[in-house]
């Protein structure tokens, strides 16, 4: 058995965790010292959470041994872990939805010194504190629920700030932050580090993960197969590593034949959101919609799906009027809609996997005036093999699943609905790169079979792979739109950031 390191702040020694029919972890060591940035990088399902909730006292290790400052401890709880200085951002961010922003933030730095009364007042100044040292304007008085993702995870950031932290654990901090916030949270860390500050960060995003840590250490399956200085990796190793494969990606497939307009969008509205909106979709054409934070580009999208209501405008579907801000009226004419923020919004998280894929095609059934059970179930199994859903079994609650696997179980929903039109916000948000170029090839076919697509998002190698056309958001206004293969990604940048 491996030694604990003696000079570092966190050190875990054969750490092993099982739950029924899964070994989430199998003997893994892992450590981190003060000042140090570590990668911990795998594909979904690869432990990389479950080693985290343990380091937080969260879960339980079925074996091994965890050291701080050179003691060993029993078993942690998220009370002691607290206490030793380790904060995590959970990748759903474990916010209170009701409370403030600033009662959010205050609420674990006063948990850990102690103070049995929540004072307001404190809370207000705690909170604009560590929102002015990651430099973001969030007004502290809303309630969390109301915030956009983006926001709510600067929140979570915030709060790991507010308490003095000594290891800060980051499950996926920016899945839902634009280029900008990326970059100040990076410098973040980086300021961390140089006080002396532990981090264990884990993304998606490669390139990031090896630009802030020292060090990358990556799960395969509950093992740890490969660990090294962050200058011995580049993406493609590192994606190898995770996958034990290269992951090749294609340009969109060739537009099909004399294509139909499908969705047709007239001068649409809303004050402070979006203006004077109008863009076609064809059949069988992928239509990206890209722009930063504030861009308007949410709020259009939810609007095309009925959850926000413009002031004006039209939306036609085959040429029929689709009535505003009805989203049961967007379902019923087969559009469909894949949130940004699905692992808060959309899941039924104690039901099972088959369940909440087949939720959205109970509906569907009962249009046809009956429920042919088999069917259902069969279709969505379909769609879970199609998105490589990792679980021993479907009947398994959907909690049960990895971040990324969750991810799919909504993407999985929506297909087995038979959209005509999908609405994709952020599509491969919080999945490995492997599984990112299979949802990009199940984009690409999708549309090949004449559904229309719309991808929002700000990952601009995304918005290149999958999109015909690529329309770029400013102010609530589409100021440009580019055709696929006419830009790179860094025209494509300076277009959105100029
Ligand atoms: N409460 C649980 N019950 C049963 N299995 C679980 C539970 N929590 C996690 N697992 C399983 O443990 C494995 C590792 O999951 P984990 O959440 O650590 O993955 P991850 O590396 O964080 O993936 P992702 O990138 O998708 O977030 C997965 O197979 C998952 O289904
Ligand atoms: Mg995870």
């Amino acid at each position: 058995m491996a030694l604990p390191d003696p000079d570092a702040f966190v050190s875990m020694v054969g750490v092993t965790k099982r739950y029924a029919g899964v070994t989430a972890l199998d003997n893994v060591d892992f450590r981190v010292s003060a000042g140090e940035a570590v990668c911990l990088a795998g594909e979904n399902g690869s432990g990389k959470s479950t080693l985290l909730k343990i380091l937080a006292g969260v879960e339980q290790p079925t074996e091994g041994v965890i050291h701080i400052d050179g003691l060993q401890k029993g078993q942690l709880n998220p009370r002691l872990s607290a206490a030793a200085g380790i904060m995590v951002i959970f990748q759903d961010f474990s916010l209170f939805p009701n409370l403030t922003v600033a009662e959010n933030i205050a609420f674990a730095c006063q948990l850990t010194q102690h103070q049995k009364w929540f004072r307001k007042r404190n809370a207000r100044t705690v909170a604009t504190a560590a929102l002015e040292r990651i430099g973001v304007d969030i007004p502290i008085d809303e309630r969390v629920e109301s915030l956009p993702v983006a926001h709510k995870q600067l929140v979570a950031i915030a709060r790991a700030l507010a308490s003095e932290a000594r290891l800060i654990i980051m499950d996926e901090p920016t899945t839902a932050l634009t280029e900008r916030e990326v970059r100040s949270l990076l410098r973040i860390i980086r300021m961390l580090k140089e006080d002396g500050v532990a981090v264990v960060f884990v993304s998606h995003k490669l390139a990031e993960v090896l630009e802030v840590s020292e060090r990358v250490v990556v799960l395969r399956n509950g093992c740890k197969v490969a660990e090294g200085p962050a200058e011995e990796f580049d993406t493609t190793s590192l994606t190898r590593h995770m996958t034990g494969r290269d992951v090749p990606e294609h340009p969109p497939n060739a537009l099909i034949e004399t294509p139909e307009t499908l969705m047709q969008v007239n001068n649409l509205n809303k004050k402070g959101s979006f203006l004077n909106v109008s863009f076609d979709i064809r059949k069988g054409e992928v239509l990206g919609i890209t722009g930063l934070l504030g861009s308007g580009r949410t709020s259009l999208a939810k609007a095309l799906f009925g959850l926000v209501t413009p002031d004006s405008g039209q939306i036609r579907l085959n040429g029929r009027s689709i009535p505003l801000g009805d989203p049961i009226a967007a379902a019923s004419n087969q559009i469909g809609y894949v949130p940004e923020d699905r692992l808060t919004e959309g899941l039924f998280l104690t039901q099972s996997i088959i369940r909440n894929v087949a939720i959205g095609r109970l509906e569907h059934h009962e249009q046809h005036g009956f429920l042919d059970l088999l069917a259902l179930v069969s279709d969505a199994n379909k769609w879970l093999e199609r998105f490589k859903v990792k679980t021993p079994s479907v009947e398994a609650p959907v909690q049960s699943l990895s971040g990324g696997n969750q991810q799919r179980v909504v993407l999985a929903r929506w297909l087995a609905r038979s959209p005509l039109v999908l609405i994709l916000n952020g599509p491969s948000v919080g999945v490995d790169v492997g599984s990112k170029s299979d949802i990009h090839d199940i984009i690409r076919d999708l549309a090949s079979s004449g559904l229309g697509v719309v991808v929002i998002s700000d990952d601009l190698p995304e918005l290149l792979t999958t999109c015909h056309r690529i329309l770029v958001m400013r102010g609530g206004e589409i100021i440009d739109e580019v055709a696929a293969g006419t830009v790179t990604e860094d025209e494509l940048a300076y277009k959105l950031a100029s």
